[in-house]
């Protein structure tokens, strides 16, 4: 069900168009015409995310032109992954007064830039580091390559996707299309630990994760993966498990940092996912984080097609089971306020 279609500019819609109506399945719907989009940029791209990510986006044969900037260290990984015999120029660029160069021509800026958390910290927690550090990336960004895609890893997501989000409208270059939050690595998990619990094969796996990325804002949909059979324990478990998955890591890197090799992994996945649409490929459906219609929060994760222009349709979540329906109804505040403390930091600041 086509619940509403409308055009672009998203960035000048009125606020939400649609209700917080279950089973809403479809309300944006843009159309393009396919072209070679090959120059990917990764933001921080010396850390312990970027640096596998890289390798395996220079592995992946897809990327003409992978360049990765970092305030360090970028020269050496650069000249490292480039000796990888896979398609693909890589160019390493260090420093604010590489930033312009490195971000030239992009058609997809990817940013784990900023510090991860250490354990008994919430992603929250980071928020006054990583805050100044994804705003002035992404004001570099507003200049040197404002029609490109920026998917955000830097955490808190719910607060660096809007902080983002309001700097770019700032310069006047904000397309809501093409500003998404990774939660692909929130995917991954619900797709892994449903399939053990299931003893299912974890490639055939389908779960929609929606809401944000930080704790309780990270909702699985399990009532709606096709195959399975969960007892009511089943669900409380795995929705715990896979909402704060990322402490297991947190707590058994004990003190060395977050997730970075499974968050390598989905960040690449859902980087190529993005350029294949760009590219043109057909039927491609991811759930990201973006500025969306579903509920009261003005960033909210759903399924989205991907298309020749970034987002191309933000899909609804469907029918919700009361439990989920109950997450729902009390994580939406909590993504509002999150949304809002980034908001206020970049008129503060
Ligand atoms: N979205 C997710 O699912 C997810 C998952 C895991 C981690 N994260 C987040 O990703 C971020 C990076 O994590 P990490 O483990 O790679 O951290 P890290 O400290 O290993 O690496 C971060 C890198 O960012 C660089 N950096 C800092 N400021 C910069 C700037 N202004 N411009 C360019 N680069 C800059 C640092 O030099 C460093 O190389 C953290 O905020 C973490 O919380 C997100």
């Amino acid at each position: 069900m086509s619940v509403v279609t409308h055009t672009r500019p998203l960035a000048k819609m009125a606020a939400p168009m649609v209700s917080r109506a279950v089973g809403v399945s479809s309300v944006r719907a843009f159309s393009g015409t396919p072209r070679a989009q090959n120059k990917v940029t990764v933001v921080g791209a010396a850390g312990g995310i970027g640096q596998p990510m890289s390798l395996l986006m220079k592995l992946s044969g897809k990327i003409d032109h992978l360049s990765l900037f970092d305030i360090v260290n970028t020269p050496g990984v650069a000249a490292d992954i480039g000796h990888c015999n896979s398609k693909g120029k890589v160019m390493g660029y260090k420093g604010a007064e590489e930033m312009a160069a490195s971000l030239d021509g992009s058609d997809v800026v990817v940013i784990p830039a900023g510090v991860p958390r250490k354990p008994g910290m919430t992603r929250d927690d980071l928020f006054n580091t990583n805050a100044s550090i994804v705003k002035g990336i992404a004001e570099q960004c507003a200049k040197s390559c404002p029609k490109a895609c920026f998917l955000i890893i830097s955490n808190p997501v719910n607060s660096t996707v809007p902080i983002f989000a309001e700097v770019l409208k700032a310069s006047g270059v904000y397309d809501p299309a093409k500003l998404m939050g990774v939660t692909t690595l929130d995917v991954a998990r619900a797709k892994t630990f449903v399939a053990e619990n299931q003893g299912m094969d974890v490639d055939k796996v389908e779960v929609d994760v929606i809401g944000g990325h930080a704790g309780t804002t990270i909702m699985p949909l399990l009532s709606q993966v096709k195959g399975a059979n969960f007892t009511e324990e089943d669900i409380k478990a795995l929705t715990h498990r896979i909402q704060f998955g990322g402490d297991e890591v947190v707590k058994a890197k004990d003190g060395a940092g977050s997730a970075t090799l499974s968050m390598a992994h989905a960040g690449a996945y859902f980087a190529e996912k993005v350029l294949d649409g760009l590219n043109g490929v057909k039927g491609i459906k991811e759930c990201t984080f973006v500025e969306s219609p579903l509920t009261s929060a003005p960033f909210f994760a759903s399924p989205c097609t991907l298309g020749t222009e970034g987002v191309s349709e933000i899909h609804g979540y469907g029918q919700l089971s009361p439990f989920e329906q109950t997450l729902v109804d009390e994580n939406v505040p909590a993504l509002v306020k999150m949304a809002q403390k980034g908001i206020d930091f970049v008129k503060n600041n």
